[in-house]
């Protein structure tokens, strides 16, 4: 009965005109269903990336029950000290934009989280615990829109390359990890194609001169940049963010008034396919 109940109230507004949408009728602690799920998890890969307000500070447990909505809970596993993560770490993991400066940390920078990874995070859920009295908001961009772009000629070389991810850009992370993903893949949702090199992991792609990469990396990493694939979000108490990671690049933007506290969980991913 709760299910119909909900079901008929949740509704995706478009939030941009390329990607994003706001979701109404998803109270934080409403019970759900395995149809609610899929309805929410159905309109984050067509999405990108889904924007709650619930009017009040979101506890960790709260984020926890919300995040495991969208999948499996991931230990994070990019620590930036040498003490073991673990779920609960995870689960109150916090980033603080004036003890871990943006352009130190590369957060103002476009990515996908995790790419050096085989199995790179498929989600994440962020949420502000001191929103910042001005700026400070993070950028989404479609990266459905940014292969769709591309000229049939380009997405023709793109779509037999592969790509080097490293941590050599992110020397703050404290295990170097790299692996090699396609250049596109394919969403498993959805059925679409989305670009996948992204400017703080993507290394080289293979099979190719050192020149030829660095330009075509270049090129990529300026059309990712390009307007018309954003969506940005101004951030609030009580303001949730889920993005779709694969389909998606993120960014904060390194201007802001006051503190800026985010707390970020993350659901496991599988390996991403062409
Ligand atoms: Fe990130």
């Amino acid at each position: 009965m709760i299910a119909d109940d909900v079901l008929t109230k949740i509704r995706f507004e478009k939030a941009g005109a390329t990607l994003g949408a706001r979701v109404h009728g998803v109270p934080l602690n409403q019970a759900t269903t395995p149809a609610i799920t899929a309805q929410l998890r159905q309109g984050l890969h067509e999405h990108g990336v889904l924007f709650f307000e619930f009017g009040e500070t979101v506890k960790s447990e709260q984020q926890t029950a919300f995040t495991r909505l969208f999948g499996e809970l991931e230990v994070y596993r990019f620590s930036t000290s040498d003490e073991k993560p673990t779920e609960e770490k995870n689960a109150t993991g916090c980033i603080d934009a004036i003890a871990q400066p943006m352009r130190q940390y590369r957060t103002n920078m476009w990515h996908t989280d995790g790419t050096p990874f085989e199995h790179p995070p498929q989600a994440a859920i962020l949420t502000a615990l001191e929103a910042p009295k001005l700026g400070g908001g993070t950028m989404w961009s479609c990266m459905y829109a940014a292969y769709e772009d591309l000229s049939s000629h380009y997405q023709h070389l793109l779509d037999g390359l592969e790509v080097l991810h490293t941590t050599k850009r992110t020397p703050f992370v404290k295990q170097y990890a790299e692996t090699v993903h396609p250049a596109v893949i394919r969403d498993p949702v959805t059925g679409k194609r989305a670009l996948f090199v992204n400017s703080v992991y993507s290394e080289r792609f293979l099979g190719m001169s050192d020149r030829e990469s660095d330009s075509l990396m270049q090129f990529l990493f300026e059309h990712v940049n390009t307007p018309e694939f954003h969506v940005s979000l101004t951030w609030q108490q009580g303001t949730v963010a889920v993005w779709e990671e694969r389909v998606t690049q993120h960014r904060a933007i390194d201007s802001f008034v006051g503190p800026r506290k985010l707390r970020r969980m993350t659901v496991r991913g599988d390996r991403p396919a062409a």
